[in-house]
């Protein structure tokens, strides 16, 4: 029998794989702080850990009997993959499984940030409403419009069939050369050309930052920037500040640098969406994304 440390509560049922291992969740739903993660692992087989759980070197360290860390994300940027390698431990994920779910919604960031709608329905909430105006919260139009996606892997792809139902023009930009059409050979392009980009690239240390304010400024006034990969893809400084100088139209995020910290100057940004990190989060993927890791897991650990 192993030790299994689950760092957060999973969809119901999805601890049944791991049911002949000693599996432990804590009581209630909070995060481990990093040290409580690290004095946690002494004994234990395998982590199941989600995205906001940073999973190094130390972690490793402390963990002589680890054998497999199952990530409840698609995102490994929370798990050290070099010293996972040198510890001689497994690192699973959820490629596959969340892209449906994800375009979903990134197209309800696109489509809402484009037409103002989460500041209409504040302005609605907090009384403002004055009736029907010809000249109120006016929004640009998504059909029709030229769609750039910056990273060109399965949950872009997932956006850009969701485009063609909106009669856009798609285009997209990644490192390698996809063969497809609509490919475009440099961000800079795609950002010129395009009404709206979505960002789709994982964040490394390549694609840190990799709109910052003379993207944004490239992007140009009539256009709309969605980010549901990582947040530190952003600089996010410089986004607030295009909005706030009308150097880009609109925008709709619902990752960030900080997480849960949103910074002050995104807060108070004109014509921005923003959303706490639920890309993901469907009934329906949010289960299979926890079964996923936990089967595997379970396969893992056979014989134990
Ligand atoms: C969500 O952001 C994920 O990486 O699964």
């Amino acid at each position: 029998m192993a030790i299994v440390l689950v760092t957060r509560h999973l969809p119901e049922g999805a601890l049944d794989p791991l049911s002949t291992h000693e599996v432990r969740v804590r009581t209630d739903d909070s995060p481990y702080s990093h040290s409580e993660l690290v004095q946690a692992v002494a004994d234990v087989d395998g982590i199941v850990c989600v995205l906001t759980d940073r999973v190094d070197a130390e972690v490793f360290a402390a963990a002589p009997r680890l054998r497999i860390v199952g990530n409840v994300a698609v995102g490994l940027d929370n798990v050290d993959m070099v010293a996972a390698r040198a510890a001689d431990v497994r690192v699973v994920n959820t490629p596959g499984i969340l892209d449906e779910t994800t375009a979903d919604l990134a197209f309800a960031l696109i489509l809402a940030a484009s037409r103002r709608c989460s500041e209409a329905e504040r302005d609605l909430r907090a009384g403002r409403w004055r009736g029907w105006g010809l000249l109120d919260h006016l929004g640009l139009d998504v059909h029709g419009a030229t769609l750039g996606l910056a990273g060109y892997g399965r949950i872009a792809h997932a956006v850009a069939r969701r485009a063609s139902g909106f009669d856009m023009t798609v285009l997209h930009w990644s490192r390698r050369d996809t063969g497809e059409p609509g490919y475009v050979d440099s961000l800079d392009d795609l950002l010129v050309r395009s009404d709206v980009v979505s960002l789709h690239v994982p964040l490394t240390e390549s694609t840190r930052h990799l709109i910052g304010a003379r993207e944004l400024a490239l992007l140009g006034p009539d256009s709309v920037l969605v980010n549901t990969a990582r947040g530190a893809v952003v600089d996010e400084a410089a986004l607030a500040d295009a909005l706030e100088r009308g150097l880009i139209f609109a925008a709709g995020v619902d990752v960030y640098s900080d997480e849960p910290r949103v910074s002050p100057a995104l807060l108070h940004a004109p014509h921005l969406m923003l959303l706490p990190h639920i890309g993901s989060a469907s009934l329906a993927t949010r289960r299979r994304m926890a079964l996923t890791v936990t089967s595997a897991m379970a396969k893992a650990l056979a014989g134990t």
